[in-house]
C-alpha cells in the first residue's frame, strides 16, 4: 500500500492535535505533505503555533507548517476558548516550537500542491472552519478537479449542533467557505457529531493513552483530562469527544466507519440556523448526493488504533 498524500488544515484544538498525530504516527498509510493553520478554536497566531508544537511533540519538525486565513470569508471570527482553553491547547505544558513557520501562505501552499503533485492524488483533511479550502479553489478553480477527495470534521444531523442549537462550529464559522466546498463536486466524506459525539475519551481509555509510557501518550491524557471537562458539564457525557481523530483514523482504517452517500446543503442565509447542515439523510429531496455522510464509529477499535499508533511516536 503507498501511502495517501494529504494536507491537514486545522485549527489545534486538543482533537485537531491527536489527529495531527495519528497521521505522523502512521507514515505507511498517510503522508503529510504539509500542514496549514486556520483560525477557528482561537485565532491564527496560536493554531499555527500549536501546530507546529504537535509537530514538534511527535519529533517531526520537519514538517512544513503554513499560516493562512486570518478569518471566515464574510462573518467576524467566532472562537471557542470556552472549550480549549486560552492557548487553545490547554491542558499538558509544552516548550514553545523553535520550528519556523513557513513563509507561504497557507492559501498558496495548497494551490501550488495541488497544481505539482499528479492529478487526483492529493487528499484534503480540513479539521476547522472551511476557509482556506474555499479561498484555494476561489482563488484556483483549476485545483478544483485535481483534488483526489476532502474528508474533514464538522457538521451534525441527528446531533444538530454544538455552538449553536442548528449547528457545528467548523461550519458554523466559515458557513459561506463550507457552502463553496460542499458546491464544489469533490468527492466529500463527513465527520459530523452523530459519529464524534460516540468517540468518547472514558476513563479506561484514557489510562490506556497514559499507560503507552512515552511522552505523546501523557500529553494526550493531559490534552484529553482539560478538554472533557466542557462536554462532560455540558451533555453529561463520559468523556472528551475526539472529533477530529476521526479524519485521520478513516485514512487508516474507512471499515471503522459506516454512512451514507447523500445530498448535503449549508444554510447561509438564516441567522436562527446559520451553518447548519442539511443533510438529506433519509433521501426526501431529490437532490443529487455530493457527501458521505458518516453515521456510526466502531468506537473500541478506533481508540485501539490510536493507542496503538501514538505508541510508535
Ligand atoms: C470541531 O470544533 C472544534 O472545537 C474541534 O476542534 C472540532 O474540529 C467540533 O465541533
Ligand atoms: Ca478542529
Amino acid at each position: 500500500m503507498t501511502a495517501r498524500k494529504i494536507i491537514i488544515d486545522t485549527d489545534p484544538g486538543q482533537d485537531d492535535a491527536v489527529a495531527i498525530l495519528l497521521a505522523l504516527a502512521s507514515p505507511d498509510e498517510i503522508e503529510v505533505l504539509g500542514i496549514t493553520a486556520v483560525a477557528g478554536n482561537v485565532p491564527l497566531a496560536l493554531t499555527q503555533k500549536n501546530a507546529r508544537i504537535i509537530c514538534e511533540l511527535a519529533g517531526r519538525p520537519d514538517i512544513r507548517v503554513f499560516a493562512g486565513c486570518e478569518g471566515p470569508l464574510g462573518r467576524k471570527l467566532v472562537t471557542a476558548e470556552h472549550v480549549h482553553g486560552q492557548t487553545g491547547l490547554n491542558g499538558p505544558v509544552l516548550p514553545d516550537p523553535t520550528m519556523p513557520l513557513q513563509d507561504q501562505h497557507g492559501v498558496d501552499f495548497i494551490i501550488e500542491t495541488l497544481r505539482d503533485q499528479p492529478m487526483g492524488s492529493v487528499t484534503l483533511c480540513p479539521l476547522g472552519p472551511l476557509t482556506n479550502i474555499a479561498m484555494a479553489f476561489r482563488k484556483a478553480p483549476d485545483i478544483v478537479p485535481r483534488v483526489r477527495e476532502i474528508v474533514l470534521m464538522g457538521g451534525a444531523y441527528f446531533e444538530v449542533g454544538n455552538i449553536t442549537p442548528a449547528a457545528e462550529f467548523n461550519i458554523y464559522v466559515d458557513p459561506q467557505a463550507a457552502d463553496i466546498v460542499f458546491k464544489s463536486g469533490v468527492d466529500i466524506v463527513v465527520m459530523p457529531l452523530d459519529v464524534t459525539h460516540k468517540a468518547l475519551v472514558t476513563k479506561p481509555r484514557n489510562d490506556a493513552f497514559r499507560a503507552i509510557g512515552n511522552r505523546v501518550g501523557e500529553a494526550v491524557a493531559e490534552m484529553t483530562d482539560f478538554f472533557e471537562r466542557f462536554d462532560k458539564e455540558k451533555y453529561g457525557s463520559n468523556g472528551a469527544p475526539l472529533h477530529d481523530p476521526c479524519v485521520t483514523a478513516y485514512l487508516i482504517r474507512p471499515d471503522l466507519f459506516t454512512g451514507r452517500h447523500i445530498n448535503v446543503e449549508i444554510e447561509t442565509r438564516s441567522e436562527l440556523t446559520m451553518g447548519m447542515t442539511v443533510a438529506d439523510w433519509w433521501r426526501v429531496s431529490g437532490r443529487p448526493a455530493n457527501a458521505t455522510f458518516m453515521g456510526d464509529i466502531d468506537a473500541d477499535g478506533f481508540f485501539a488504533l490510536l493507542t496503538e499508533r501514538l505508541a510508535r511516536l
